[in-house]
């Protein structure tokens, strides 16, 4: 479904994604781990074109995307949930839930999708008519999945979904990335450091770590490797 072919992205002279290619095949739940500045966040702002690649290439469904605006990749499918949620703060959280649809024109599914993001996070909608700025941390998290929902996308991408949040908080958000994998029809592309928490849902997973690939399995074979368990599961 995606294919990353040897992506290489810069800020001004600094290399921030160096030959960086991996894939996403329909109906899989891929994570990347890595540390604080490996390129995660680069890497899927490069994936949903609001950053330009310096070289290589995208492909969504065999189509080349990365000339393509955001907004037109969002027409695609591809929802991005982005790093540190980026919510219309000052916007009611319905109205969040409603940006999160604006590309779409298919009212009925819209309501059932509205619904669907009411269940799995009731407290949205008994906050509904608050300011996304006023709600806490986890909360806003639960948002901005709910919003990248209600596009009702094919891919979804999820960019640190946990960070920033205690314990249990993150689980609850684990919890609820867990029914969506398997009760929706979307395929799941997520960044995470708490390689914990993800790699035992995942279908295949990759470090990254300054910009690179260093290394792919299943989550299962990560989570065997020792490198993996030293490094990122602390054991
Ligand atoms: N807007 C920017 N301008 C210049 N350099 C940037 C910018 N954004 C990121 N970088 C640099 O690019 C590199 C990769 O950063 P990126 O945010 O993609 O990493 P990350 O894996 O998402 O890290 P984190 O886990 O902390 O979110 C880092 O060296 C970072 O300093
Ligand atoms: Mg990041």
């Amino acid at each position: 479904m995606l294919q990353v072919k040897e992506v290489t992205v810069h800020y001004g002279k600094a290399l921030a994604v160096d030959r960086v290619s991996l894939e996403v095949n329909e109906g899989e739940f891929v994570a990347v781990i890595g540390p604080n500045g490996a390129g995660k966040t680069t890497l899927f702002k490069t994936i949903s074109s609001v950053k330009r690649p310096t070289s290589g290439e995208i492909l969504f469904e065999e189509r080349r995307i990365n000339d393509l605006p955001p907004h037109e990749v969002a027409k695609l499918g591809i929802a991005h949930c982005p790093e540190r949620r980026r919510l219309a703060y000052r916007m009611t959280v319905m109205e969040n839930l409603e940006l999160g649809a604006y590309l779409r024109k298919d009212k009925n599914a819209m309501e059932e999708d509205l619904k669907y993001v009411f269940d799995l996070f009731p407290v949205l909608k008994e906050r509904k008519n608050q300011k996304a700025g006023t709600l806490s941390g986890g909360e806003q998290q639960m948002l901005a999945i709910g919003r990248a929902m209600m596009a009702n996308p094919r891919l979804l991408m999820m960019d640190e979904p946990s960070v920033g949040l205690a314990p249990l908080m993150k689980e609850r958000i684990f919890e609820a990335i867990k029914e969506i994998k398997k009760e929706r029809n979307v395929t799941i592309l997520i960044s995470e450091q708490d390689a914990s928490l993800v790699l035992p849902m995942s279908d295949r997973a990759y470090v990254m770590e300054t910009g690179r690939i260093k290394m792919e399995g299943s989550g299962r074979e990560l989570m065997d490797n020792d490198y993996v368990k030293i490094t990122y599961l602390g054991l």
